[in-house]
């Protein structure tokens, strides 16, 4: 199992050069097969690490960097290239560097801003953690600069609760576990959770919905997904639920707006079955809540 450790950068060079030969060794295809499941339908990496074109993603360019800059408070980053081409992007990191930045959030220069999701990554079980470095290892390599990131001072990011510490496979046969576990790699809640001065509030204001988000494709505001009846998804079928979920569709049928519509299209329209029911039964044990309107910043 990949260690997580801040160090790999101080590994010697022999050691790294053994290392990568072992990484060589070609991954089962039962990992490759999860991993490619975990990335596409869930953690939906490429949103921030494949370039985009008019059209979508660019296939041809898979991995190496992201088109959309993320701007906090202290921070000004883009995902960078993680295809593994050994100049430009991940080629040469060891499973150390890899796993240290995805459930760890650390990088060579220390923490990453929080951007990178890391905080909805550390649940990963050992396996699904494997298979999607085995995932990103088997993607073609593309040259492509790296951007130039900009932290200033101290990167920190809350952590999503309940997903502090790595998940056993034996969770994911509980349906309501399995239910957390999805909808915490698929960062459900970064975008439905509401907020208190500011800060994503899990704890008081889970899926009561109300941040606002500016993007490219226009300004939109994450929903009430609580159960709360009229303001939240509480009187909605499940088969609506799903609709929303993987095909972009409100209860009426109107389109989602792109934050939510181009996650549904892109990723989570390949959700499994399984990990789609076990969802929605976990939507459905989140206590209604009376969408609360946004506080002004
Ligand atoms: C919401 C956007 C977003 C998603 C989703 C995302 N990342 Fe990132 N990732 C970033 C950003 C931005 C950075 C750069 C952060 C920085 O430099 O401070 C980053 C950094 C990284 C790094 C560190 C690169 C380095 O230089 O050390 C790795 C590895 C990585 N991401 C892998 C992944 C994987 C694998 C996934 C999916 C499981 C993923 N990321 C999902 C935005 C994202
Ligand atoms: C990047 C942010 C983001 C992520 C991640 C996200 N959503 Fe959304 N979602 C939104 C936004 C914004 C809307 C409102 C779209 C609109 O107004 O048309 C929305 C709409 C919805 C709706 C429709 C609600 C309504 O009242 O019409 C449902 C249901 C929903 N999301 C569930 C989910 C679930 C479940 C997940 C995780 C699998 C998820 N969303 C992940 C941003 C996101």
């Amino acid at each position: 199992m990949p260690r997580i450790s801040a160090s790999f950068h101080r590994a010697p060079r022999v050691a790294l050069a053994t290392l990568c030969l072992a990484l060589a060794a070609p991954a089962a295809a039962a990992d490759l097969d999860r991993g490619r499941y975990l990335v596409e339908a869930l953690t939906a990496c490429d949103n921030c690490h494949t370039p985009r074109g008019p059209d979508g993603y660019l296939r041809d360019k898979r991995f190496s960097g992201g088109s959309q800059t993320f701007n906090g408070a202290n921070y000004s980053v883009r995902g960078p290239n993680i295809s593994p081409d050994a100049a430009t992007g991940a080629g040469a990191w060891n499973d150390d560097r890899l796993t240290a930045a995805i459930v760890a959030g650390v990088g060579p220069d220390g923490r990453l801003a929080p951007a990178m999701p890391s905080e909805y990554y550390r649940i990963l079980t050992a396996r699904d953690l494997e298979a999607i470095v085995a995932f990103l290892r088997a993607a073609a390599p593309v040259e492509a600069a790296r951007p130039i990131q900009r932290r200033d001072g101290e990167q920190t990011a809350e952590t999503f609760p309940g997903a502090e510490t790595p998940f056993e496979e034996k969770d994911l046969a509980d349906p309501l576990r399995r239910g957390f576990y999805v909808a915490t790699l698929a960062r459900c809640m970064e975008c439905h959770s509401g907020e208190t001065n500011g800060a994503l509030d899990h704890k008081e204001k889970l899926g009561a919905g109300g941040k606002l988000f500016r993007t490219p494709a226009g300004a939109a505001v994450g929903a009430n997904i609580t159960q709360h009846e009229t303001a939240g998804i509480g009187a909605w079928s499940d088969d609506e639920i799903k609709a929303a979920i993987t095909k972009g569709v409100g209860r009426d049928g109107r389109p989602l707006k792109p934050t939510m519509a181009n996650l549904s299209k892109a990723h989570f329209s390949k959700m499994a079955a399984q990990d789609l029911d076990a969802l929605v039964l976990w939507l459905r044990a989140i206590p209604p809540r009376a969408g609360l309107p946004k506080t002004t910043d």
